[in-house]
């Protein structure tokens, strides 16, 4: 047998090491070069394996923060109180910390367009405090002040060419319409909140292009309503979360329409609202009775709001049969989940024009028979749980979980067919003070690179992706104990000042460059010089 150095000479075997070698070079960057992989944990090649690329033009770049968790100014120029002020004042957050001051972005919000601007973002996503607008949640008590901080900050946004995204609900209602109405679970506030949303659009209209109406409401209705830990601290579990929902359903439907039958034609925008789930895995994928768990927690948490407002203004009827069933089962004359009237189901289906997705980490889920009262997560029928090998991050419930947002997107993308705007994800550390985050890094490149997958390789329509959040801020209950920042902020210091952390410089990289760049700058194109080369050697020495 000839042997391939008699029948090519020496000549084309040196081209061929040149080759092989030139190859593994090609090859090395994307194994070493990705720093923002978890490879202790995720280590599966097919799926965890970098994509470099871009995404599609015009793709959004943004970050995020909301009213209560960055503005402070709780009574200022007239606001009047919501019921997050409440809970904190009262004691209820994380050693005794508040809103109040948060991070005084209703003095300093010049300076957080900066903090957009230096990173290069197209859009900063930002939401109205209802009780600023209208201390008492009427129309009757309008407050100019409050509406001028809003138009202050738009301006300053549209002027360093940021688009603004505005969210009108996350989650200060105002207190009155506690006090008056006991908050969402009574029908009159899909009034109110209509005459809230129209004075928005009216007064910002002309300026503002995406508007979504709530932010997360399955945790309104559930950490609100249902296990009473979020204000207005209700604990109601099998009734609480369904009719705060209901409400907040019509609510979101009529402001969609007000917007439509006034706005649209003169400005053009597009309303939706921001949706949160985690991906639910099923435990044993081969299990049918896992796969459809995993689906039905999906259904209860996103597809609650997701299935009346993309598509038919009703609930998925899975939650109907299991909400249905249970409470028969517990000897109730009608279904704890309310019914929707034919003309309230012609007003809310196609009440959305995009998709706002807010994901952090992925739950395993499995089928178990929950029996005993009514309680909206007993209804499910689904035990959930995260592996204790599963990274951790400053929240104990945020795993990072990166391959699990490529195949949430998959699944939104399925179920709505609407492009997406992925409106929160982030990772927290605790409270240090701590510029050099690797782990955020690490997060986002993870993150974001999945999403990248998700858009290149599976054709999902993502339009935008907002990292929560610009700069550490209150977060809820845990106070500032948690910091989610790109920016790292001293609550301790009263000018409260912001101070970039690398992951903000890392994030701005991926913003300039719409996507990934292969790893080791330069790699690309030395190793292209050597194939070239080597091609060159080979044919040469054949012929
Ligand atoms: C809604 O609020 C009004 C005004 O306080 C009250 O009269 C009514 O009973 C409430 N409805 C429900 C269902 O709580
Ligand atoms: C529950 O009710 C629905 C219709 O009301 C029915 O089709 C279904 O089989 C029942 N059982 C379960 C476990 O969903
Ligand atoms: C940040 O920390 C990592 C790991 O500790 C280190 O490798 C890197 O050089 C640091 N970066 C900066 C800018 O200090």
């Amino acid at each position: 047998m000839m042997s391939l150095f008699e029948r090519f000479g020496c000549g084309a075997m040196v081209g061929m090491l040149v080759l092989v070698f030139t190859l593994f070079c090609c090859w090395l960057p994307v194994q070493v070069g990705a720093d923002f992989a978890y490879p202790d944990v995720f280590n599966d090649p097919d799926r965890d394996t970098p994509l470099y690329g871009k995404f599609p033009d015009g793709f959004a770049w943004g970050s995020a923060t909301s009213a209560y968790q960055v503005e402070g100014g709780w009574d200022a120029d007239g606001k009047g109180k919501s019921i997050w002020d409440t809970l904190a004042q009262a004691g209820g957050c994380a050693y005794g910390q508040t809103g109040n001051v948060a991070c005084d972005s209703y003095n300093k919000y010049a300076q957080d367009v900066q903090l957009a601007k230096a990173m290069g973002l197209t859009h900063y996503r930002f939401s109205i405090s209802w009780p600023r607008v209208m201390p008492d949640g009427t129309l009757a008590s309008l407050n100019e002040a409050g509406l001028a901080y809003y138009e202050a900050l738009v301006d300053e946004l549209l002027k360093e060419n940021i688009e603004p995204v505005v969210t009108l609900y996350h989650w200060d209602l105002p207190q009155v319409l506690q006090d008056v109405y006991g908050g969402w679970e009574n029908d009159s506030l899909v009034e109110l909140f209509n005459d809230y949303a129209d004075v928005c659009f009216e007064r910002l209209g002309s300026k503002v292009k995406l508007w979504i109406t709530f932010n997360e409401p399955y945790v309104v209705c559930w950490l609100g309503y249902g296990i009473g830990v979020f204000a207005p601290n209700i604990n109601d579990p099998g009734y609480g979360p369904y009719r705060a929902a209901h409400t907040i359903i019509k609510s979101h439907g009529m402001a969609y329409n007000t917007y439509q039958q006034k706005y649209k034609a003169q400005y053009g925008g597009q309303v939706s609202i921001t949706l949160s789930t985690d991906f639910g895995l099923p435990e044993d994928e081969n299990n049918p009775a896992h796969v459809a768990a995993a689906d039905r927690y999906m259904q209860f948490t996103a597809g609650w709001f997701a299935h009346p407002i993309f598509k038919n203004g009703d609930y998925p009827d899975v939650m109907k049969w299991q909400v249905g069933n249970k409470s028969l089962a517990q000897g109730l004359s009608e279904s704890r989940l309310p019914v929707f009237t034919e003309e309230e189901k012609q007003y809310i289906a196609g009440t959305g024009d995009f998709f706002g997705l807010n994901a952090y980490t992925t739950t395993v889920c499995k089928d178990n028979f929950r029996p005993t009262d009514p309680n909206y997560e007993d209804d499910q029928d689904v035990d959930r749980y995260q592996p204790d090998n599963w990274p951790k991050s400053g929240s104990d419930w945020l795993r990072p979980v990166p391959w699990g947002l490529r195949r949430l997107l998959n699944w939104v993308s399925q179920e709505y067919g609407k492009p997406i705007y992925i409106t929160e994800n982030g990772v927290s550390t605790a409270d240090v003070a701590e510029l050099n985050d690797t782990s955020r890094q690490t997060y986002y490149g993870a993150y974001i690179n999945e999403v990248l997958k998700a858009s290149v390789l599976d054709g999902v329509d993502v339009s935008g992706y907002f990292a929560w959040s610009l700069m550490d801020n209150f977060e809820w209950t845990s106070g500032y104990t948690q910091r989610f920042g790109l920016h790292y902020v001293d609550f301790e210091d009263p000018d409260r000042p912001r101070t970039q952390k690398d992951s903000a410089a890392f994030y701005a990289g991926l913003v300039a460059y719409n996507g990934f760049e292969e790893a080791g700058n330069g790699a690309v194109a030395v190793t292209s010089t050597y194939f070239v080369l080597a091609t060159l050697l080979i044919v040469y020495f054949l012929l």
